[in-house]
């Protein structure tokens, strides 16, 4: 294999073979072939793509470049759901302990903040102790006992893909249909799943904005899916404000303890529920989706889904204290109040602007090796559509230093457009599953 050969057939549009991908992959993970060669390719197959027998070799490579997640003789059903990454998105945090609780084990294996977005494992690892490089043995034997572990992608599962993704995250190669469903993929199906959810991001703030790329996404994983005997079903939601109050890792640990009560933002409980009755839905586990909702309803209100999310936190070497106190999370030096320039309607608020100032104030990585700071970020209770008055607090920064909470009121300013007019585009617009789409709002 001559990989300056393979990265500009690829960069000249043609396709790799099946087995070229299976070599390179192999090559990657096995240390052979250099992380700048890796990146060279990945910045060809943004511009070209992938065609089907490519995707597929891609991701089965992924897949097989690790071991697997086997529930053998274990009989409750077991589903998970992954999202596209968004800014605000704590929806993992809260949807797994409510799906366990229905007696659906959730083996949910996530990924650190990828480009301007968050990652479910960076939100976990600011729980004092919280351990996500769980092995497979100990993430089975969790399964089976309390019904959920939640882990990141150990050396044992789709190694590749976890090398590739720190290695996107650094080299402007996030944005790909083929890339970002192959990642996905790789992961999910690894964890012998009989059901998968995606949340599939739509808006500004998603890797993939448009409605028609973000469908593509969502067929190109189900299509991925469904063939490897994985059901699989997508949902798109509005990215294109940040998702519930609390943006940043600490801050999203609060309020998915917030959710769990019963007390979260609407936007954040409406999409978690909507995944979650799918995922309910999917493995068969409730008659209908009012009663999926019921029962979801009642893993909140009797406080079994909470319960559950403390159960998780102790199995992985996390401090359960703090969801009675969540003064116990790290927390920021500084927070101010950030205030309404002019009177007037919120027209924008702009996930990505937020996401990158998140990056800037230490909340998330800039290189492979970055240490994160997860106390910091913004708490932004306004919506698109609410009218304000000129002086009235519109969020908070939480930052490290004064020169954070200036970083933090810059984006701010940026991101958050005061006009005349604006209101709340949908927050599920579509359905999608293996026979079409289906429109939902
Ligand atoms: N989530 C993933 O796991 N991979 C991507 O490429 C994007 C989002």
């Amino acid at each position: 294999m001559v990989i300056p050969s393979l990265i500009q057939h690829k960069r000249d549009g043609a396709a790799l073979r099946p087995a070229e991908w299976t070599a390179l992959i192999e090559g990657y993970t096995a240390g052979r072939v250099p992380d700048y060669q890796m990146s060279a390719l990945l910045m060809a197959v943004v511009w070209r793509g992938l065609n089907p027998e490519e995707l597929a070799a891609l991701t089965d490579a992924m897949l097989q470049s690790g071991d697997r997640l086997r529930f053998d003789g274990f009989e409750r059903p077991r589903a998970d759901k992954h999202s596209t990454g968004g800014i605000g998105d704590k929806v993992s945090l809260l949807l797994a302990p409510m799906v366990a609780s229905c007696g659906v084990a959730v083996p949910m294996m996530s990924g650190r903040g990828l480009g301007h977005t968050g990652g479910t494992l960076d939100k976990l690892e600011s729980i004092p102790g919280f351990r996500t490089a769980l092995t497979l043995r100990e993430a089975k034997a969790q399964v089976e006992r309390i019904g959920c572990a939640m882990l990141g992608q150990t050396p044992e599962i789709a190694p590749a893909d976890k090398r590739l993704y720190a290695l996107r995250d650094v080299t402007g190669t996030v944005e790909s249909i083929p890339l970002i469903a192959a990642s996905i993929m790789s992961k999910k199906l690894a964890e012998g799943l009989n059901g998968l959810v995606l949340d599939v991001k739509t808006g500004s703030g998603a890797f993939l904005p448009e409605e028609a790329q973000a469908i593509e996404l969502a067929r190109t994983m189900i299509g991925l899916g469904e063939v490897r005997g994985c059901p699989t079903v997508a949902l798109l939601t509005a990215m294109d404000r940040p998702l519930g109050r609390s943006c940043g890792n600490a801050l999203e640990v609060e309020e998915a303890i917030d959710g769990l009560r019963g007390e979260g933002p609407a936007d954040l409980m409406e999409v978690t529920y909507a995944l979650a009755v799918e995922m309910i839905l999917l493995v068969g586990a409730a008659a209908d989706a009012a009663d999926a909702r019921k029962k979801l309803e009642d893993s909140v209100s009797s406080g079994r889904a909470l319960e559950t999310l403390g159960k998780i936190i102790e199995a992985q070497g996390g401090d359960s204290k703090v969801l009675d106190d969540p003064a116990l999370l790290p927390q920021a030096a500084e927070v101010e109040v950030f205030r309404a320039p002019r009177d007037g309607v919120v027209a924008q608020i702009e996930p990505r602007k937020v996401g990158r100032a998140i990056l800037e104030l230490g909340g998330g990585r800039r290189t492979i090796e970055e240490e994160i700071d997860p106390s910091v970020g913004f708490v932004i209770p306004a919506k698109p559509g609410d009218r304000v008055k000129a002086g009235e607090p519109l969020a908070s920064v939480f930052a490290r230093n004064r020169d954070g909470i200036e970083t933090g009121f810059r984006a701010l300013r940026e991101a958050i457009v005061i006009g005349d007019e604006g209101s709340l585009t949908p927050l599920i617009t579509h359905r999608v599953t293996a026979s079409g789409v289906e429109r939902l709002g």
